[in-house]
């Protein structure tokens, strides 16, 4: 967001009338990663979604491709195309997490087949076609899993990081250490490495970590609002959500489940409405026990230099208000 923006957004003079913004949303659907794309694509006054690509993460690369273009055809828009991207980790063995999402990644609903097809091209040479093509700062890449494809974007074709107006990614934690193992975060924890190239590329960075995630919890009365929407869309949120808020209901017993990638789509709408730093922040990709911890300098007692800016807190009301309102404008 340009810096006149943003200060018009911290004082909570957003310019509805400000330009649209350019995003590729790069996802593992997943129940949260499709409400992300829902709350995106209600909101064609503010952003274009110029395209998915889809990325090996909470299922295997097939589903997650398959999940991407039902989710599009549920909001109506066939016409956003689906790329598949990477099917495997730079350098590991796929992780994935049925045991939160179920075997098709979007358990809760059973979507109609997808009306189309993914593209022909592979997502990591559409991300460098499509930058190379653009204008430098039009285009920002939101992230909601594994950033396999962005690293190695960044890899084969090193000049696109001067075309990337900022990335937007749902990952890592700190204060709240990790989910999918005792330090890790799951969307880092999958591919390190490649997290490890986006965080030293000095590209533009926001992480969306789950010490913010952590306070924006999918409590019954906020997906009954989503139910009582009355359309399609709504009531899709509220049985995906329901599914997958299984597993961190019995391992938190917190009263409602954290709702992790819509924060990144919120966060280009609202910013106003989170809190963050500007902080260092490594990615650990050699500890026995800590592999794919995000190391948050949130004191910043290391000296070494700002990379990240680190989200740490959200008006909750606010984001689920956001989300209700603009899932109300789907079919
Ligand atoms: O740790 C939460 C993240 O992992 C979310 O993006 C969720 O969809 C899974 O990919
Ligand atoms: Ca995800």
């Amino acid at each position: 967001m340009r810096e006149r923006e943003r200060e018009r957004a911290k004082q909570g003079k957003t310019d509805r009338t400000m330009a649209t913004r350019k995003i590729i949303i790069d996802t593992d659907p997943g129940q949260d990663d499709s409400v992300a794309i829902l709350i995106a694509l209600g909101s064609p006054h503010e952003l274009e979604v110029v395209a998915i690509v889809s990325v090996a993460g909470n299922v295997p690369l097939w589903r997650t491709t398959e999940n991407a273009l039902k989710v599009t055809d549920l909001a109506g828009r066939p016409d956003v195309p689906v790329y598949a991207g990477c099917a495997r980790p730079m350098r590991r063995q796929p992780i994935t997490a049925e045991h939160v999402h179920g075997t098709t990644g979007i358990n809760g609903v059973d979507l109609a087949p997808a009306s189309r097809p993914a593209q022909d091209q592979h997502g990591v040479d559409f991300l460098i076609d499509t930058l190379r093509a653009s204008e430098p700062g039009e285009i920002t890449l939101c992230v909601l899993g594994p950033i396999t494809n962005v690293a190695m974007a960044m890899v084969k074709a090193p000049d696109i990081t001067g075309r990337i107006a900022e990335i937007v990614w749902m990952a890592g934690a700190y204060f709240e250490v990790g989910n999918i193992t005792p330090t890790a975060e799951f969307n880092v924890y999958v591919d390190p490495e490649a997290a490890d190239v986006v965080v030293k590329s000095g590209v533009k960075l926001t992480m969306v970590p789950l010490d913010v995630t952590h306070r924006a919890l999918a409590t019954h009365e906020r997906l009954d609002r989503f139910r009582a929407l009355g359309n399609r869309a709504g009531q899709a949120v509220a049985d995906m959500l329901n599914f997958s808020e299984r597993f961190d209901l019995g391992k938190y017993g917190w009263i409602g489940a954290p709702l992790h990638d819509p924060c990144v789509i919120a966060y280009l709408l609202q910013p106003e409405i989170f809190v963050g730093r500007h902080i260092n922040v490594e990615i650990e990709l050699a500890g026995t026990y800590t592999t794919g911890m995000t190391v948050a300098d949130w004191w910043g007692v290391s000296k070494r230099p700002a990379n990240v800016t680190y989200l740490r807190d959200v008006d909750a009301d606010a984001f689920f208000s956001l989300l209700v309102e603009r899932v109300g404008r789907l079919p």
